[in-house]
């Protein structure tokens, strides 16, 4: 039976974990740093690689301690190698190397994005190649139809925010607290969708890119007016939030060729109002929908472990060299272009 051991350290969560052949998480350590963060209201790059480097060491030691294994008994050493906040990708690489050097066992460098990519699989023993997939993370927001491991083709990306970087400055404008995402959707639970007008950017455009910049200064605006609740600019802002994914995404999938399964991954497909309104555009397109269970949707190392294990099972598999490089930008579909109109992110 094979057994990969996993590690995830590329934004603020540090995390380790045993998974084998048969999809069984075996041991999973994760230690979010959402208190050191708070104070500055988002993830501060030099805290999050210094929290990284104290943590990781014995939380390895401790999954292989819960497993009641050794490094002999893994048959590689899979890590986060990009994208993310270099430093504490880092650490992670670093850590993974000296464990491989050490124990004679390959190396194998995840992209973080491929880890989020394939986590349905791993929940989910019937999800098949080819899918279409929206990712939807704290970084990155983009439409994918998946072909394989490592044979990703983007439709779409954001050309400012990501979704879960909307919901998180959202929440900061109402006040809600680090990490945004999840206590923004706890509010809304008490609020009313249809309180307060805020825009859909981008909805009706040809193309099925994202933006959500817009959508945060109307929030802004609308919480300044003094004239809205709290609870309805939340569910406001979800609402809208939703009707631009579900709609891109019909775009998107007009674009591809026929795939029978929807899946949604990555920290914001952990919302139970985005997964809902995901089911029913699959129910009304006679696709099969999956999403994996929350705490397989934000960053964990169990996915990490499985996409080694995907990576492990393809025909001519090498382990990667231990001088390989942390990337802080990687993107999964080398040969999507840059979009007009977009910052930075890619
Ligand atoms: O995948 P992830 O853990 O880290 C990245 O790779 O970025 O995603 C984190 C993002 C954050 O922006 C967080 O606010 C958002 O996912 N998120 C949520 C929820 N849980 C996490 N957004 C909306 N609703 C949630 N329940
Ligand atoms: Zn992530």
């Amino acid at each position: 039976m094979v057994l990969v051991l996993g590690i995830e350290s590329s934004c603020d969560e540090t995390a380790a974990a045993l998974v084998d052949g048969e999809r069984r998480i075996v041991a999973q350590r994760i230690a979010s740093q959402n208190a050191e963060h708070a104070p500055y209201g988002g993830v501060v790059p030099e805290i999050a690689a210094r929290a990284h480097a104290e943590r990781l060491a014995p939380m390895i030691a401790g999954v292989l301690a819960d497993a009641e294994v050794t490094l002999d008994d893994c048959d590689a050493i899979a890590a986060t190698a990009g994208p993310g906040l270099i430093g504490g990708v880092m650490v992670g690489l670093v850590s993974a190397k000296a464990l491989a050097m050490a124990s004679d066992t390959p190396l194998i460098a995840v992209n973080h994005l491929e880890g989020h990519a394939l986590s349905p699989r791993l929940a989910d023993a019937n999800i098949a190649f080819p899918y279409a997939l929206l990712l939807v993370s704290g970084g990155h927001c983009q439409i994918l139809r998946v072909d394989g491991v490592g044979a990703y083709r983007r439709l779409a990306t954001t050309i400012d925010d990501a979704l879960g970087e909307a919901f998180d400055k959202t929440a900061k404008i109402l006040g809600l607290g680090f990490p945004g995402g999840p206590a923004l959707e706890r509010e809304a639970l008490s609020g009313d969708p249809q309180a307060v007008p805020l825009p859909r950017p981008m909805v009706g455009s040809g193309e099925p890119h994202f933006s959500f910049a817009g959508l945060k200064s109307a929030v802004l605006r609308a919480h300044e007016s003094g004239q809205y609740r709290r609870e309805d600019i939340a569910a406001s802002f979800q609402q809208a939030a939703v009707d631009c994914i579900t709609d891109r995404l019909h775009i998107a999938l007009a674009d591809m060729e026929k795939v029978e399964t929807l899946v949604v991954a990555g920290g914001v497909a952990a919302n139970a109002t985005v997964r809902a309104a995901l089911e029913r555009l699959a129910t009304d397109q006679g696709m099969r929908f999956a999403a994996p269970p929350p705490k397989l949707c934000t960053d964990n190392a169990a996915m990490i472990a499985w996409a080694g294990i995907e990576r492990l099972r393809m025909d001519g598999f090498a382990p990667d060299p231990l001088d390989l490089a942390a990337r802080p930008r990687w993107p999964l579909d080398p040969e999507a272009q840059p979009v007009r109109g977009a910052g930075v992110k890619a």
